[in-house]
């Protein structure tokens, strides 16, 4: 008997809008239900890949590029799709990623202004015709998000950036949301952990009722 393809979940927001502690209510959902999947995470999620991680976030003294920082991103991917996502997909888990390439668009894109048609190129070249089933957008305003970030410690290349970068962050979720209604469920993570907890789980159980 062939397994049937597992589904690829992902969820995606700014910087401290929660992602850590929601992204568990999700692998709860799915253990109380029986259904395997891979908790797995961008840019890393295998032993290289976070290495290319280690890279994006330090802060070097060269300043990188942002073309740079965009194809190093996508290499992550390549081999995170090559040795983590595609086997569990086609082994029939459902795979749960901490961000992918809605990031991309965001952060890339819409933050530091490179174009959705050089993104989209390396989309296809890197991906084919893969996408996520579902992805949930925690949405928060970037100065609490900020805020809740700087509480955890020392700051990463991309948690230096100014407000307005993460003003355009968000709105480029926001925005990709809007294309893509059927795939995007936004989410107000501004709310108390409870209620965003209980949004979160229909938002799920919605989008998966959809899809499956
Ligand atoms: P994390 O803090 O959620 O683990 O993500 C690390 C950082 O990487 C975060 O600031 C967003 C950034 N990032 C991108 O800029 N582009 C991407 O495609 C991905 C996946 C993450």
């Amino acid at each position: 008997m062939t397994n049937r393809r597992g589904l690829f979940l992902t969820l995606e927001g700014a910087e401290g809008v929660g992602k850590s502690t929601n992204i568990e209510f999700i692998t709860q959902y799915l253990e109380q239900r029986g259904i395997e999947y891979v908790l797995t995470r961008e840019p890393g999620g295998t032993q290289l890949a976070e290495r290319i991680r280690d890279l994006l976030l330090a802060v070097h003294e060269e300043p990188m590029a942002e073309l740079t920082e965009l194809l190093l991103v996508f290499a992550a991917r390549a081999q995170h799709l090559d040795k983590v996502i595609e086997p569990a997909l086609t082994a029939g888990k459902w795979v749960v990623c901490d961000r992918f390439t809605d990031a991309t668009f965001a952060y890339q894109g819409a933050g530091r202004g490179l174009s959705v048609e050089t993104i989209g190129q390396l989309q296809s070249m890197v991906q084919g015709e893969l996408r996520p089933d579902l992805t949930l957008i925690l949405d928060l305003d970037p100065e609490i998000g900020m805020e809740r970030a700087s509480n955890r410690g020392k700051l990463d290349r991309f948690e230096r950036e100014q407000q307005s970068f993460f003003r355009s962050v968000r709105q480029g979720y926001l925005d990709i949301a809007q294309a893509e209604p059927e795939r995007c469920t936004v989410i107000d993570a501004s709310k108390p952990l409870e209620e965003v907890k209980l949004d979160l789980l229909a938002a799920l159980e919605q989008g998966l009722s959809r899809i499956t």
